[in-house]
């Protein structure tokens, strides 16, 4: 049976806490949002996702609002007036985070059918697509645009850059141990919760914020550039799983995995934080 996407909008608990996360809204499938409801006794209540908590910790949440998301709400989301406007890179950029959500489902899919070179090849995909989105097209020039004139907007770019390195340093590691022959669940489960986490923040605050900014001609000069990126940009090839050889990383995985597992229980529901202890992307 195919697990239903949820959008819980949520409150962090802490009563002192003033950080970023303390109000927002995830996209998470409806057996991970029980795991998470189960982890705590009140009512309407659940255990913050890992890494949800900027300040590190498992928080407990109020769920404010859940809702099952539908193919009404994602149209929704594509007011008419975005798609006018033909420089309109945000719009261009939140195509593709759909784009990236459906590899995540299907990401979810095959993990759960534990099949290691579905999980390779869409996560070669994957990687591809966020070099080009996150690294190239947002890193290189968006937030080059941000740095120089965007005042508002500037303090959620170190959150987001912040993101991008560690998603990109969890899809790597988890690349590494399929290379291996292993699913890491646990580095899956934080990678499709910080991902859709990340996707939200970025579509629903920082581009909004953004797009009131710039101007039309910065808007072009972006999309330019973009396009630019885009035409000269060599996706990388993986080939096929078994014919990688083992990792460099196996060693190092296991006794991360062992020191991951002893911490298990003093972080969040799924904690197992980052991935086998590589960190190059
Ligand atoms: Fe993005
Ligand atoms: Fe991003």
């Amino acid at each position: 049976m195919v697990d239903k996407m949820l959008s819980i909008t949520y409150q962090c608990q802490h009563p002192s806490c003033q950080v970023f996360c303390k109000k927002g809204e995830f996209v998470m499938t409806e057996s991970y949002f029980k795991e998470l409801t189960d982890a705590v006794e009140d009512e309407d209540c659940f255990k913050s996702p890992p890494r949800a908590c900027r300040m590190g910790f498992a928080q407990q949440y109020q769920a404010v609002d859940v809702r099952e998301e539908t193919e009404a709400l994602a149209a929704a989301a594509n007011a008419p007036e975005k798609i006018k406007d033909p420089y309109n890179i945000f719009y261009i950029l939140s195509e593709e985070h759909k784009s990236l959500s459906l590899k995540l489902d299907a990401m979810e899919m095959a993990a759960r059918k534990r099949d290691l070179d579905a999980l390779w090849a869409i996560s070669a995909e994957m990687l591809n697509e966020i070099l080009l989105h996150s690294i190239k097209k947002e890193e290189d020039a968006l937030f080059q645009v941000v740095e120089r004139k965007v005042q508002s907007g500037s303090f959620l770019m170190p959150i987001m850059k912040e993101d991008h390195i560690e998603f990109v340093s969890m899809l790597h590691g988890f690349r590494c141990a399929l290379q291996d022959g292993e699913i890491l669940d646990g580095v899956l489960s934080t990678l499709l919760v910080n991902l859709r986490n990340h996707i939200r923040k970025e579509d629903d605050e920082f581009f909004p914020i953004l797009s009131e900014e710039l101007t039309d001609d910065e808007m072009k000069e972006l999309f330019d550039a973009m396009k630019l990126i885009e035409e000269t940009h060599i996706p990388m090839q993986h080939g096929e799983r078994t014919a990688q050889g083992l990792s460099p990383f196996i060693e190092d995985r296991t006794r991360m995995n062992a020191e991951i597992s002893a911490l298990k229980s003093l972080s969040s529901v799924g904690g197992e934080s980052f991935c086998c202890g590589c960190t190059s992307t």
